[in-house]
């Protein structure tokens, strides 16, 4: 903490009373991996899923949170920094409310992955989206590969900016041989093995 005049103040309620209310336990599921490889598209299908389950989830996405909470952050690995900062604090805030918290953000560094989850805790649950570049660039659902490529768009991960591979994530799916119904399948197996669901 940077200011001594602020205090932390303890709340009435406790994670573990909302967790008991929501009969499940919040932890963040942080999907990273290159542009296009997929992980909105599967953690949307992780999501629902566990909706349709009748637990409380939510979606932070990484072009979402840029159009609002981190619409002051650009692309240099700073602003990447930062804005991964923040959404590991606002993870931790979404774990002490009970909510499984889904993140889908490049996330492009061991460095700034290792602060999120150095934020978050054992909660913290890394799922690579393994998917090779070329394949992202052929799908390059929103032509921004294209344009990284023409120059257009500087620091493109992938092309001009570095995608360092988790070393030891929790959950790897490979978006380019599996479908994202065994993706989705292998991430929600690993959630009951973890008692995060029954
Ligand atoms: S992160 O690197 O800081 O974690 P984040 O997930 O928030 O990135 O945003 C990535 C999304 O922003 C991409 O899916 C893409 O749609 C868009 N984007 C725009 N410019 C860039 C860029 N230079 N590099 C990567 N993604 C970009």
């Amino acid at each position: 903490m940077k200011n001594k005049n602020i205090v932390w103040h303890e709340t009435n309620i406790r994670k573990e009373e909302r967790e008991a209310l929501l009969n499940q336990r919040g932890v963040v599921l942080w999907f990273t991996g290159l542009s296009g490889s997929g992980k909105s598209t599967i953690a949307n299908a992780v999501e629902k899923k566990l909706y349709e389950a009748g637990r409380l989830t939510y979606l932070l996405d990484g072009d979402n949170i840029r159009c609002g909470l981190n619409n002051d952050l650009g692309f240099n690995l700073n602003d990447r920094a930062e804005n991964i900062r923040r959404i590991a604090e606002v993870g931790k805030l979404f774990i002490d409310s009970g909510i499984i918290t889904l993140v889908a953000f490049i996330s492009p560094t061991i460095k700034d992955r290792e602060i999120a989850k150095k934020i978050i805790g054992d909660k913290f649950i890394e799922i690579f989206v393994d998917c090779t570049i070329d394949t992202c660039i052929d799908r390059d659902p929103k032509g921004l590969y294209k344009k990284a490529k023409m120059g257009e768009i500087k620091h493109f991960t992938g092309i001009d900016s570095p995608y360092e591979k988790p070393v030891t994530p929790e959950i790897v799916v490979h978006s380019d041989s599996q479908s994202v119904d065994e993706c989705r399948v292998d991430i929600i197996q690993y959630l009951i093995s973890r008692g995060v669901i029954k």
